[in-house]
């Protein structure tokens, strides 16, 4: 599910420029909606009470529940009105160059298809309920607005200096993985884990994970799977603490990163701060592979 791989390398037929792609909506078929309702019926039996406040209130704000498929045409006024951001749809992972493009202008690219019935649970691409449930609902966040847009010019940045593969790390453990501390507790507010019923049980309540107080440095230097639940998650204070954290030059961090060792994914450092240290069991016994 990284958004950092790419299959083509122009716009495929039918794309625009930009390679954005007309979502189509009234194409869907009622098969398709009614795998979104049932996504979406699934999540909204787990995550009150485990989603961060701010993606409970930005989901409310979108009025996503309307039935089957959201239509951006209906979904990105709305958006737009809270944050100024857009969802365009795209044929599938793009460059990087072009996916930085469009957040550093607060268009988020979304694929425009959804998952087949019987990959309710896994699909290695990201489809349409995990881009749009998954993401745009932290969009409606001030600060979560922001600080994607400061990514998306953060990562062109970081091309042109080789510092790439630090930077995705840094989008892995907190657009698509990140926990938050709100006033109620631990929550989550990654979209690769709201977007999945699994692993939104497993990245609270599992014993499995560390979850570790997130720093910076420490996040771009981790390693990080994608063929299963991550074995370490990063708590920020708030998303308005992990904005500012990030809204500092970058410069002297990637100076330091470039002799830096990687951290092992399943490593708890004496300067970590430990919310949860991880049994790695899970893991251990083969994750999902296990017999
Ligand atoms: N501040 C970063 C830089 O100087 C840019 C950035 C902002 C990166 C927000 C990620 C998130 O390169
Ligand atoms: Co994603």
């Amino acid at each position: 599910m990284s958004d950092f791989e790419h299959v083509f390398d122009r716009p495929p037929e039918g794309a625009a420029a930009d390679w954005t792609i007309p979502q189509n909506w009234s194409a869907y078929t009622e098969v398709e909606h009614q795998t979104w309702d049932t996504l979406y019926r699934r999540q909204m039996t787990i995550l009150p009470g485990r989603a961060s406040d701010g993606f409970m209130k930005g989901l409310e704000a979108l009025d996503l529940n309307t039935g089957g498929i959201p239509d951006f045409e209906v979904m990105n006024p709305k958006l737009q009105a809270l944050t100024g951001w857009t969802v365009v749809c795209v044929p599938g992972l793009v460059p990087d160059e072009v996916f930085f493009d469009h957040l550093a202008n607060r268009r988020f690219p979304s694929g425009q298809f959804i998952r087949k019935p019987d990959q309710l649970d896994y699909l290695q691409e990201p489809d349409i309920f995990h881009d749009v449930f998954g993401h745009v609902p932290m969009l409606t966040d001030p600060d979560f607005a922001a600080y994607m847009e400061a990514y998306g010019e953060g990562g062109q940045r970081a091309a042109g200096l080789g510092m790439l593969q630090n930077l995705a790390r840094l989008y892995w453990y907190t657009v698509e993985f990140g926990l938050v501390e709100d006033p109620g507790g631990l929550r989550i507010y990654g979209a690769g884990i709201v977007s999945s019923a699994t692993e939104s049980v497993f990245a609270l309540e599992d014993p499995s994970p560390n979850r570790l107080g997130f720093d910076l440095e420490r996040v771009m230097r981790t390693l990080y799977r994608i063929d299963d639940f991550q074995q370490v998650y990063f708590v920020v204070p708030s998303i308005e603490e992990l904005k500012r954290d990030t809204l500092q030059d970058f410069g002297p961090i990637y100076a330091r990163l470039k002799g830096a060792s990687d951290i092992p994914i399943d490593a708890v450092l004496p300067s970590d701060r430990v919310f949860t240290r991880g049994t790695q069991a899970y893991a251990a016994k083969g994750g999902r592979f296990a017999a």
